[in-house]
């Protein structure tokens, strides 16, 4: 898979690229380029943003700006999907996320301060994705969860088996995984279940699915 973000902080990722699962497919299953709408525009000083047209607080993300972006990288009319990363967008799922890891190329295009004029979201992208209700100040965390999300979901991301029973997994039917207990076996009065230590794997995939079934996504 191509994964390409447009940023105006791409130095940003470089932590996450360092980081497993990425760090293990990257070259591989993954290929990753960071792109900063500052090394195309066509405005002097590195300009990428204005004042928003009716007046109020805070830039505006530039639609020529953006649309120079993607001219330099693609050419004209791209037709892999192009990513608005916008609080507007379609709530981030774990459905999305398997959505898109089965996508050849995907770009994410990551804005800052009052975000996008809204020609790049209707002209220039396919579609747009929120990673959840609430406003952070920029793109690059937002698609940093994405890549994330979706990099773990690539074959030889993850040790094999680990990605299967995670919570919204299809094998856990779209629910929350069962509870985990490591070593000591017992501290502060706090015992592990007792199916855990038997060593029968048919009682501990029975109660890990009752225990699946059962948990709730707290409100
Ligand atoms: C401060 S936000 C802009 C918020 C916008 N003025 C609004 O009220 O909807 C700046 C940028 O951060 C990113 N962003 C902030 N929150 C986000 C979220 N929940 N999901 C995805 N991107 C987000 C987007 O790229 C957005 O354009």
């Amino acid at each position: 898979m191509r994964l390409d973000v447009f940023t105006q902080i791409p130095h940003a990722f470089a932590w996450l690229t360092e980081q497993r699962p990425l760090a293990g497919i990257l070259g591989g299953e993954l290929e990753l380029r960071l792109f900063n709408y500052r090394d195309t525009t066509p405005l002097r000083a590195g300009q990428v943003d204005d004042e928003p047209y009716g007046g109020g607080a805070g830039m505006v993300l530039r639609v020529d700006v953006v649309a120079a972006a993607l001219d330099a990288v693609y050419g004209d009319a791209p037709s892999h999907r192009i990513v608005a990363l916008s609080p507007q967008g379609r709530q981030l799922t774990q459905a999305v996320v398997e959505e898109l890891a089965l996508e050849p190329h995907v770009t994410l295009l990551s804005s800052r301060f009052e975000g996008f004029d809204e020609r790049i979201v209707q002209h220039l992208c396919s579609d747009a994705i929120s990673i959840g209700p609430y406003v952070l100040s920029g793109g690059e965390l937002p698609a940093m969860v994405l890549l994330d999300a979706v990099a773990r979901r690539l074959p030889g991301a993850l040790a094999e088996g680990s990605g299967e029973h995670e919570s919204f997994s299809a094998q856990l039917e779209g629910g929350l995984e069962y509870p985990h207990y490591t070593r000591p076996a017992e501290f502060r009065g706090w015992t592990v279940p007792d199916v855990l230590l038997s060593g029968d794997h048919g009682r501990v995939d029975t109660w890990r699915h009752e225990q699946s079934r059962g948990r709730i996504v707290p409100s």
